[in-house]
C-alpha cells in the first residue's frame, strides 16, 4: 500500500528518504534555517551553547568512567586509582568528567547572570527560567552525588555533612536522614544510592529537561540585550524586521566561542587540572575513613555560597531554612521583578545597584565558603547574606518605583 506522504517528498537521496518518514528537514528549516534570533545578541549568548558542549562531555566521559568504576565502599576508591593510572587514557576521560563538572557551573553561572541582566525571565519566559532553575536543581544533585563516588575522604565527610543537615527537621528529619543515607550512618549503601541517581535518574530528568528548555525557547524566542520583543515587529512575510537566520549566523558564532572554550578547557585539563585543589580536592586523594574527620570541611566552590550562609546562621534548622530559600528565591523571581522594562541598560539606579550587590554578595559568599570561620569572616558572610536576599526582598519595590529609561522601538545593533 502506497502512502501519499512518502510522494510528497523533496529532496532526493537519503535524506528525501529519511524526511518522507521522519520530519527531519522541516525540523532543520524550522529551528535553525528559517528561526529568526535577534540581530543584537551579544557574546553572553553563548554560553547556552556551551553549556550544551560541556553537557555531551559529562555524558560521554561518565560513560566510558562507568565501564571502569566499582560502586562499592570496598571498590571504589581502588577503581577511580586504576582509571588514573592503569586505563588507557583513563586520566584524561577522568579529568574531562571532574573538570569538566567545574565547566559547567562556570558557565551556566555565567548564562544565569546573563538571564538576571538582561530580563530574559520576564515575562512571557517565565516558565522558560523555571525549567532552567530546576536543571540547575539537578546540577547540584548530580554535582553532589558525582563528588560521593571516588569515596575519599571529602566523599566520605561531605555526604556526612549534607544528609545530617536534613536531620535539623523537627520530627521527622532523622528518618529522613536515615532513608537517604540507605543505612543509620553514611556507608557503602549511601555510596551505591549516589551511584545509581548520578548515572540513572538525574541525568535522565537533566536530559528531558535540558529538551524543555530548548522548546520553550524556541517557543517564545530568545530575548536580547535590549529586551524588546522582536517578533512583535515583523514584514510582510511575517519575518521578525529586528531577527536573522540563527544558521549560519549564530550557529558559526557558537562555535568560534565554543572552540576558545574548548582550548581553555584543554589547556587547564593537561596542565592544572586540580587547579590548586579548587575543581579536585586534595583531601579526596586520601581513601574515606569513618573515623578521622579532616581538619576542615567545604564542598566544591560552587556550592560553597550556600555553605557560607548556612553557617552565617546561628542554627542549624534556621540555617537549613536560609539555605533553601536562597534557591526558591530565585525561582520565583520572575514575579518578583514589577519593571516596566526587562534589560538593565533601561532599568534604574536601583535595579543596577542591587544587581552588583548580589553579585558581590554571592562571589564573597563563595570565598568565604571556602575558608575556615572565624569571628570576622562570620559577619563579613552575614553582611553578604544580607546583601543577596535584600536583592530578592526588596526587588518588588525598587523595580516598581525606580525610574527607568525608554526603551528604543527597535534593537541598538552597530555593524562592524
Ligand atoms: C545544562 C544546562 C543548560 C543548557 C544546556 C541551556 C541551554 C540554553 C540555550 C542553548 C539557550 C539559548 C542560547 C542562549 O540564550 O544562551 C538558553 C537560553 C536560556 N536559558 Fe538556558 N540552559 C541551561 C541552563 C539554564 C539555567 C540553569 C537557567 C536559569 C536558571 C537557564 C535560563 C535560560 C534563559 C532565561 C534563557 C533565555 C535567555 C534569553 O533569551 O535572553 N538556562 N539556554
Amino acid at each position: 500500500m502506497e502512502n501519499s506522504t512518502i510522494k510528497e517528498q523533496k529532496s532526493s537521496g537519503l535524506i528525501g528518504w529519511i524526511d518522507a518518514r521522519f520530519p527531519f528537514s522541516s525540523f532543520i528549516t524550522h529551528h535553525l534555517k528559517e528561526y529568526y534570533a535577534p540581530k543584537n545578541l551579544n557574546f553572553w549568548y553563548v554560553f547556552g551553547a556551551i553549556s550544551l558542549l560541556v553537557l555531551v562531555n559529562q555524558i560521554v566521559t561518565g560513560i566510558w568512567l562507568a565501564m571502569y568504576y566499582t560502586p562499592t565502599a570496598k571498590g571504589a576508591f581502588a577503581s577511580i586509582e586504576f582509571i588514573m593510572r592503569d586505563v588507557h587514557f583513563g586520566w584524561l576521560i577522568r579529568y574531562m568528567h571532574a573538570v569538566g563538572a567545574s565547566a559547567f557551573f562556570v558557565v551556566v553561572y555565567l548564562h544565569m547572570y546573563r538571564a538576571l541582566m538582561y530580563g530574559s525571565y520576564k515575562r512571557p519566559r517565565e516558565l522558560l527560567w523555571l525549567f532552567g532553575m530546576v536543571i540547575y536543581c539537578i546540577m547540584l544533585g548530580e554535582a553532589f552525588t558525582g563528588y560521593v563516588l571516588p569515596w575519599g575522604q571529602m566523599s566520605y565527610w561531605a555526604s556526612q555533612v549534607i544528609t545530617s543537615l536534613f536531620g535539623a527537621i523537627p520530627y521527622i528529619g532523622h528518618d529522613i536522614t536515615i532513608f537517604l543515607r540507605g543505612d543509620f550512618n553514611v556507608s557503602g549503601v549511601t555510596l551505591h544510592r549516589c551511584f545509581s541517581l548520578h548515572v540513572i535518574l538525574f541525568p535522565l530528568i537533566f536530559l528531558a529537561l535540558v529538551a524543555f528548555h530548548l522548546v520553550g525557547l524556541h517557543k517564545v524566542g530568545s530575548n536580547n540585550p535590549d529586551g524588546i520583543e522582536i517578533r512583535k515587529d515583523v514584514d510582510e512575510k511575517g519575518v521578525p524586521k529586528d531577527g536573522i537566520p540563527f544558521h549560519p549566523y549564530f550557529t558559526l558564532k557558537d562555535l568560534y566561542w565554543s572552540v576558545i572554550f574548548l582550548i581553555v578547557f584543554a589547556a587547564i585539563i593537561f596542565f592544572n587540572p586540580n587547579f590548586w585543589g579548587y575543581f579536585i580536592e586534595g583531601a579526596n586523594s586520601v581513601p574515606a575513613n569513618p573515623i578521622v574527620t579532616p581538619a576542615h570541611i567545604a564542598p566544591i566552590w560552587y556550592m560553597t555560597p550556600y555553605y557560607a550562609i548556612l553557617r552565617a546562621i546561628p542554627n542549624k534548622l534556621g540555617g537549613a531554612i536560609f539555605m533553601a530559600a536562597s534557591i526558591a528565591f530565585l525561582f520565583v523571581l520572575p514575579w518578583l521583578d514589577r519593571s516596566k522594562v526587562k534589560s538593565i541598560r533601561y532599568k534604574g539606579k536601583w535595579s543596577k545597584w542591587m544587581l552588583a550587590i548580589f553579585v558581590i554578595s554571592f562571589i564573597g559568599l563563595g570565598w568565604l565558603g571556602l575558608l575556615p570561620v572565624d569571628v570576622w569572616r562570620l559577619w563579613l558572610a552575614r553582611l553578604f547574606t544580607v546583601g543577596y536576599f535584600a536583592f530578592f526582598v526588596l526587588m518588588p519595590f525598587y523595580t516598581r518605583w525606580e525610574n527607568t529609561k525608554p526603551e528604543p522601538a527597535r534593537v541598538k545593533f552597530k555593524k562592524k
